[in-house]
């Protein structure tokens, strides 16, 4: 299926190229720019995932006090408001822009071959597009159910912690984390996010311009580093809150 889809983008882009010669120099000129772009817009997401971590390991307190609080902070705080907006802003760039940079490499296809470089070395450089793929499927399904459906459809239960209401967003949580097709989901995402990851990182310092001989093996390091204390660290909130006695 993703033959079929390159292939269909590739003729469209074709056409588009040969009405109008003077791109093919902007192009390979502008995907440099694109690729800062991606890789300043992956590097924030990950501090993003960082925090967003930390706050969810909350749950595994014995009660959910603790999250919920802190979820209803993160939900209210105009600070943090106004981070949202440059959350979902650097999803969708992030998004975007790796989607047209893909294209270009793909229309410049002999030359990319002679662009091959250290970071290629991971073995889940060549999985990118179809890594993103099942990420932002799961981000579909993780931001109806835990974003829209409680901030904008109310379909959320309150609960009333030291005199002051909050919703449960904890229990919304466990709920869904009792279910094993929803458990299996989370965790094959986090596992595709951990790919994703380990390759996205050290291209990020590639793309910025570290790709010096001192700085790789650390990079590198750092890369598996981040790859599986995020995908290991998400993905132990699912299966404990399943086995355990939440
Ligand atoms: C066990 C893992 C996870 C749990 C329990 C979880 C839970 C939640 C909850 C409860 C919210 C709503 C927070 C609120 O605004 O009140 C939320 C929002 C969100 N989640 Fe997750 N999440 C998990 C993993 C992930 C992963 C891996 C990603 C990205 C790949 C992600 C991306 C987002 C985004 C973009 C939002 C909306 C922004 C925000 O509210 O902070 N989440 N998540």
């Amino acid at each position: 299926m993703f033959h079929s889809i390159r292939l269909f983008v590739l003729s469209v882009m074709n056409i588009v190229q040969s009405n109008y010669t003077i791109m093919g120099n902007s192009l390979s000129q502008s995907s440099l720019t694109k690729k800062y772009v991606v890789a300043l817009a992956g590097l924030f997401l990950i501090t993003f995932l960082f925090v967003h971590l930390a706050i969810n390991l909350l749950l595994l307190l014995p009660a959910t006090d603790t999250f919920n609080v802190a979820a209803h902070f993160m939900g209210t705080n105009i600070i943090i408001k106004v981070f949202e907006v440059v959350l979902f802003s650097g999803i969708f760039i992030h998004i975007i822009y790796s989607l047209i940079v893909q294209v270009q490499n793909w229309m410049a296809r002999p030359v990319r071959y002679k662009l091959e470089n250290w970071s290629h070395t991971s073995p889940f450089s060549k999985f990118m597009i179809h890594t993103s793929v099942i990420i932002f499927i799961f981000l579909v399904f993780h931001l109806i159910e835990f974003y829209i459906e409680t901030k904008f459809l109310g379909q959320i239960a309150d609960v009333v912690i030291d005199g002051e209401s909050y919703p449960d967003m904890g229990l919304k949580v466990i709920t869904a984390f009792k279910i094993p097709i929803v458990v299996i989901g989370y965790i094959l995402s986090f596992i595709v996010l951990g790919f994703h990851l380990h390759h996205g990182f050290q291209s990020a310092f590639q793309s910025l311009g570290l790709n010096h001989t001192k700085y790789t093996p650390t990079i590198k390091l750092l890369s598996t580093a981040v790859s599986i204390i995020l995908a290991v660290g998400f993905i132990i909130i699912p299966l404990a809150i399943y086995f355990g006695n939440y």
